[in-house]
């Protein structure tokens, strides 16, 4: 069985990410919850409703509330109030663990040594506080899925960078220069891979319990994504991100390189400069992640519809 920690910003599709681990059997030890896409209280509160309503009970460690140097801004706009539309849930019985989301990776990184595999679907200041406090997390820590950055330099928060690395840069530069096993699935590649009007049509009229909380909670998103964000649909970085975890054959062409991150304060701040050529320049040097390029559409939408047949 494999071992895994989520890390949430806690929209949409950060709660699919987490009922697709659990559909497919692994085993998520816990879940992190990090600053970024709406209010953190919020953030909190939508990871312990999701797992209600699927009726299971995992610890919940907030975390950092906010980057490690920089302000940032949450995206309401994009992912409505609530981040998972605009409906603010509250969970019934469920409660938040009082362990920091740091300490508490540092100690399932060691209770799950050689086995915990982290996925991180959102800035990436949990794991750089947890790394900054025990660098043996390195070794213990199997993998690490990180949904952000972009290869070819196009951006969501800005034109040229992604929210979750522009969000807290400087954690990711921790993260990326680290030594951890990364494979990161970048947003300009995702978004080659939207959920279409007929495959959306196709869902609404599943109407399973799953698929209708799909369609609520990604009604919000897929309106600013096929207008504002002019994708032919709604992209699914985080889940896509989770299924290329779950198996690695929704990852059709990956490239090891070299990844920089800009964490200065400037318009390129939270650029990820990937070294696509491995040319031998100056700034460059051994690869440091795994970028995926290509995905397996049609592998991918199965797992979507195998989920929302859940129940
Ligand atoms: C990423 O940022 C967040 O808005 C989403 O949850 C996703 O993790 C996409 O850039
Ligand atoms: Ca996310």
């Amino acid at each position: 069985m494999r071992h895994f920690i989520i890390d949430c910003d806690t929209a949409e599709d950060d709660v699919l990410s987490l009922y697709l681990l659990l559909k497919n059997n692994i085993d998520v030890v816990a879940l992190t919850i990090v600053e970024g896409n709406i209010l953190y209280d919020q953030e909190i509160k939508n990871a312990l409703w999701a797992l209600e309503q699927v009726s299971r009970e995992i610890p919940v460690y907030p975390g950092a509330n906010k980057p490690l140097i920089k302000n940032y801004m949450t995206v309401e706009k994009v992912h409505g109030k609530g981040g998972i539309g605009d409906i603010l849930v509250e969970p019934k019985r469920l409660k938040a663990k009082e362990k920091h989301a740091a300490l508490a990776i540092i100690d399932l990184a060691s209770k799950y040594a050689g086995e915990l595999e982290f996925l991180a679907i959102s800035p990436l200041t949990n794991l750089a506080l947890a790394y900054l406090l025990d660098n043996s997390i390195i070794k213990k820590i199997k993998k690490v899925w990180i949904m952000g950055g972009a290869v070819f330099g196009i951006g969501n928060i800005t034109p040229v960078a992604e929210f979750n690395v522009w969000v807290d840069p400087d954690a990711a530069k921790i993260v990326f220069n680290a030594g951890f096993d990364i494979t990161m699935v970048p947003w300009d590649v995702i978004i080659n891979y939207p959920v279409t009007d007929e495959e959306w049509n196709l869902i609404k009229n599943m109407r399973t319990k799953m698929s209708e909380l799909y369609v609520s909670m990604y009604s919000h998103y897929r309106k600013y994504s096929s207008t504002i964000q002019k994708i032919n649909g709604h992209p699914h970085p985080d889940a896509i991100t989770t299924a290329i975890a779950i198996d690695e054959r929704v990852a059709i062409r990956k490239e090891k390189r070299f990844v920089v991150i800009d964490n200065t304060d400037n318009i390129t701040r939270g650029m990820t400069l990937v070294d696509r050529f491995d040319a031998d320049t100056s700034w460059s040097d051994k690869p440091n992640a795994e970028i995926v390029y290509e995905i397996n559409k049609k592998r991918f939408m199965e797992k979507i519809y195998d989920l929302l047949n859940w129940f």
